[in-house]
């Protein structure tokens, strides 16, 4: 099809068998939720990590609503994170992610989502982190 023509083919790997699609409870208070749209074509994506006592990202979720592209670097960037701190994971820039994926310039915007996404959802999980130390100290 002309899409395995434009794409190379760990977007369409990616595409086709996205890993880690699905979401946490939000209400979980090791569970951090990012939610990113695209101001270039207005996709939406939800990224979701799950962090330990030691701030490792142990398991992650992705929702998005948009390209296959944007699909596929959710479903990459849902990947990389797991394993990593919360702080290695927001030095993570799309252009890496666009690179492994071998996106077309007009798609490098779907790989932003997801550097965005990261960032969301590490932001998220710290502000809920801070409210609940607060609440204990
Ligand atoms: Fe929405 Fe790409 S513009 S799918
Ligand atoms: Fe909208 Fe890809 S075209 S995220």
């Amino acid at each position: 099809t002309a899409g395995r023509r434009f794409y190379h083919e760990n977007v369409i790997d990616h595409f086709e068998n996205p890993r880690n699609v699905g979401s946490f409870k939000r209400d979980d208070p090791d569970v951090g939720t990012g939610l990113v749209g695209s101001p270039a074509c207005g996709d939406l994506m939800t990224l979701q990590i799950k962090v330990d006592e030691s701030g490792h990202i142990t398991d992650s979720r992705f929702k998005t609503f948009g390209c296959g592209a944007a699909i596929a670097a959710s479903s990459v960037a849902s990947e990389w994170i797991k394993g990593k701190t919360v702080a290695e994971v927001i030095t993570i820039k799309n252009a890496e992610i666009a690179k492994h994926l071998r996106l077309p310039p007009v798609k490098l915007h779907c790989s932003m989502l997801a550097e965005d996404a990261i960032k969301s959802a590490v932001q998220n999980y710290k502000e809920k982190k801070a409210i609940a130390d607060a609440a204990v100290a």
